[in-house]
């Protein structure tokens, strides 16, 4: 799961605890992280001064006051994310971490395998961002060794008003209190992943780990290791033993996202774990008990995988016991003004965000949000708030949005949605836009050789909204010939 293509991350550790950091600090440098480490607050932000780190683990009571201190002064470009360590964990610092947006929140003794994880998740972050996927702060980590306060309600881990996030909220809660094998679907961008830490999170696991695995990120050779470990020597380059992610969610959680990407003969694989509660390392002969919640995730038709053969039918089964719907957010539009209110505020307490006063939305903008199609779901939505509080002032106006729509109507680009009067009011504009939407979309899948998979992933909408849209091009194009044709003879 470590970079190898991208330089080393890069690793600022504060803590005053030697005995702690010493032996872990060797051992990450050894395993190719780039790591510092201080004991105080000043030799922080020294260190700051001179170089930007990737992540910076700070314990919270340092010998010159909090490590709070240090993450509201330390501009961002200087640390991409924060990791609170402490040996005095409670509900208050873990809320104070929270509002402070660090990456994850840990409890002394850390675990080397929990250091390693969480290494991993922030260098999957920094692929992700450096790949064109923007800074993801919030949703980055899992939450591994986080505890949530008791008594935390879905809603809050998961907020949503309308009455399909409501159901999934209730469906959350209800599977929390089991082990039971969640299947989350939905589009891309719905809120999966943080749908399966919130079952995590609202379930007797939440001192656990949270170990999310993508199942198509991974090269398919590489994969079985990944998941099951591998014993010294059992390939070449196998130096070490190796612990598998199944291993490494002991006691805890473990996502499998994008699980229709799994290779074939790997779901037997997995299936026998599922059965039997036990791995076997590659290389290995004993049988592993694994103490595991699985939730799996989507945002394919599994059925569909099936009857390609690409997916077994038997390990759908076997994960489809308690399946998940997260609805797209244009079958909710009660939940825009909520969500961007709270990707507002969430944006606007950052430290370094430019503006004292809390931020708020024109009602020219809400409105343009409102009329969004919102092809990228719940994600477009964040960035489009996060865009829109660097490009605003106190009140974000629908120019800071950038949505296509505002310069002409939402039915330019959702030419079934019935808004008649706003089309005529822009009549041109309208087909302008629909037009270079077209044009962008047939000339990516021309680049993709008509891969539409790859297609829908290069524009950074789902296969199933490309599906919709080549539809919709298909009948306009129909019914542009039938008006070119009535406008001829006329
Ligand atoms: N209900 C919600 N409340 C707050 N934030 C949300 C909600 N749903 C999604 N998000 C945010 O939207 C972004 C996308 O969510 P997430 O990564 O869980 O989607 P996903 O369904 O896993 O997408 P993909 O299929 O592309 O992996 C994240 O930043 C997440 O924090
Ligand atoms: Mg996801």
């Amino acid at each position: 799961m470590r970079e190898s293509q991208l330089e080393p991350l890069r690793v600022l550790w504060v803590d005053d605890d030697a005995e702690l950091t010493g032996g872990l600090v060797d051992y990450l440098a050894g395993e190719g992280y780039a790591v510092d480490c201080v004991h105080d607050l000043a030799a922080a932000a020294r260190a700051l001064e001179q170089a930007s780190y990737d992540l910076v683990l700070v314990d919270l009571d340092l010998p010159d006051g909090s490590g709070f201190s240090l993450i509201r002064d330390t501009p961002r470009e200087r640390a991409r994310e924060f990791v609170v360590i402490t040996g005095h964990g409670s509900v208050r610092t873990a809320v104070e971490a929270l509002r402070h947006q660090v990456f994850d929140y840990l409890m002394k003794p850390v675990e080397l395998a929990e250091l390693c994880n969480l290494l991993a998740r922030v260098g999957h972050a920094r692929s992700v961002a450096a790949a064109g996927g923007g800074a993801d702060p919030a949703s980055g980590g899992g939450t591994s060794g986080t505890a949530a306060p008791a008594g935390t309600h879905a809603s809050e881990l998961l907020p949503g008003a309308s009455a399909g996030m409501r159901q999934v909220q209730q469906l959350l809660s209800r599977a929390a209190g089991t082990d039971i094998t969640v299947l989350l679907q939905g589009e891309s961008g719905t809120g999966k992943e943080i749908a399966a830490n919130c079952l995590h999170q609202l379930s007797n696991r939440r001192g656990g780990p949270f170990v999310a695995f993508n199942c198509g990120a991974v090269s398919p050779s590489l994969i079985a290791s990944e998941l099951f470990g591998h014993e010294k020597g059992s390939f070449t380059g196998a130096l070490r033993t190796h612990k598998g992610i199944f291993e490494r969610a002991e006691g805890g959680t473990l996502f499998l996202d994008e699980i229709t990407e799994m290779p074939v003969d790997l779901q037997s694989s997995l299936l026998r774990v599922l059965e039997t509660g036990t791995v076997t390392r590659v290389g290995g002969d004993r049988e592993l008990p694994v103490n595991v919640r699985i939730v799996a995730a989507t945002n394919r038709e599994p059925m569909q995988y099936v009857e390609e053969g690409r997916f077994r039918l038997d390990l759908y089964y076997r994960l489809q016991v308690f399946p998940v719907a997260l609805p797209p957010l244009r079958e909710r539009p009660e939940d825009i003004d909520l969500l961007a209110a709270y990707f507002l505020a969430h944006f606007d307490s950052r430290p370094n965000s430019g503006t004292a006063e809390a931020r708020s939305f024109s009602p020219a903008a809400l409105e343009c949000l409102r009329r969004h199609d919102w092809p990228g779901n719940v994600r477009e939505l964040r960035n489009v708030v996060e865009r829109a509080c660097l490009l605003g002032g106190a009140k974000i106006e629908p120019e800071h949005l950038l949505l296509p729509e505002r310069a002409v109507t939402t039915s330019a680009v959702s030419p079934d949605a019935p808004d008649a009067a706003a089309a005529a009011a822009k009549p041109g504009g309208g087909s302008l836009l629909r037009d270079a939407e077209q044009e962008l979309i047939l000339q990516t899948l021309n680049a993709c050789g008509g891969n539409k998979t790859r297609a829908a992933a290069q524009l950074g909408i789902s296969l199933k909204t490309l599906y919709n849209k080549l539809k919709r091009f298909e009948s306009r194009d129909a019914g542009g010939a039938k008006d070119a044709g009535a406008a001829g003879a006329s």
